[in-house]
């Protein structure tokens, strides 16, 4: 019971990393905040970790719109009365299903540049901002942005995603410096390619996916590896580490 009784938002919970940190948090004891805006999946992860017998809410919530984080967090202290942790993960990018186009910088139409900010980098801002007034208050608060690897790599082919990506890197860094002395921490996973919907149309490509596997532990993540950063990076054992960028990407980076 690593996170007994603590309050923690995670964003995107209805899918992939999300979902799987969503479960293993509530096991672990947390209080978990589904907020996420597909309304079928997040109502889905709620009454799967209500039967295992934890604790969860589902609230549908666009975060790229300010009016929407702002009552997602009305509305958690109103219920809860605190928030402890904050697991910025949702994110939009590589899926064949995606709105957006994910191509390169010339070839990014700016709507979609904007479109993918809102969501990559403005969402973890506007979560942030909201959820930090609560944290420091408490005088107490944990934070956990998903990055991806083209944060810190120059990765191609999706240019607006990746700078959104390096962007919640930096966010990371310069946060845990403002912060640290309110006691609240905060700290980044940058993911490899990940077996999650995301990816699963590019994954059917087998080049591709031959491709994603050349690290140096030759294959894929699963989502439960990511989700078990995020619990490390989310409970007290890892109580003196702050403005860490960590990559959980068997390796890839290290090559
Ligand atoms: N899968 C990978 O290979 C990979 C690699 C590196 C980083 N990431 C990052 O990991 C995070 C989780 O992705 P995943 O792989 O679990 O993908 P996923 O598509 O399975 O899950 C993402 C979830 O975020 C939700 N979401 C998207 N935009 C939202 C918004 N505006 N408001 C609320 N919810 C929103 C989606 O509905 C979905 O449930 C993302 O930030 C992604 O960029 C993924």
């Amino acid at each position: 019971m690593r996170l007994k009784n603590k309050v923690a938002i995670i964003t995107g919970a209805g899918s992939g990393q999300g979902k799987a940190s969503a479960k293993l948090f509530a096991k672990e004891g947390a209080k978990v905040v589904i907020v996420e805006w597909n309304e079928e999946n997040g109502k889905q992860v709620e009454q799967e970790i209500i039967d295992e017998g934890h604790e969860a809410i589902f609230i549908k919530t666009d975060i790229s719109s300010e009016e929407n984080v702002r009552s997602v967090i009305d509305q958690v202290v109103g219920k809860f009365g605190r928030i402890d942790i904050l697991f910025n993960n949702a994110g939009i990018g590589f899926s064949a299903r995606s709105k957006y186009k994910m191509a390169s910088l010339m070839e990014t139409p700016l709507e979609d540049w904007n479109k993918i900010m809102s969501i990559n980098l403005n969402g973890v801002y506007l979560m942030s901002k909201y959820v930090l007034p609560i944290m420091i208050e408490q005088e107490s608060g944990n934070i956990v942005n998903n990055s991806s690897l083209n944060g810190i790599l120059g990765v191609t082919g999706a240019d607006a995603y990746t700078a959104s990506k390096g962007g919640v890197v930096a966010l990371t860094r310069v946060m845990a410096v403002d912060y640290g002395k309110h006691n609240i921490r905060v700290n980044c996973i940058c993911p490899g390619a990940i077996d999650t919907p995301m990816i699963a149309e590019v994954l059917d490509n087998e080049k591709i996916a031959k491709n994603f596997a050349t690290n140096p532990l030759k294959r894929v993540g699963k989502p439960e590896e990511i989700a078990s950063a995020a619990l490390f990076l989310s409970s007290d054992e890892s109580s003196f580490i702050t403005g860490l960028i960590m990559p959980v990407d068997g390796g890839w980076s290290a090559v």
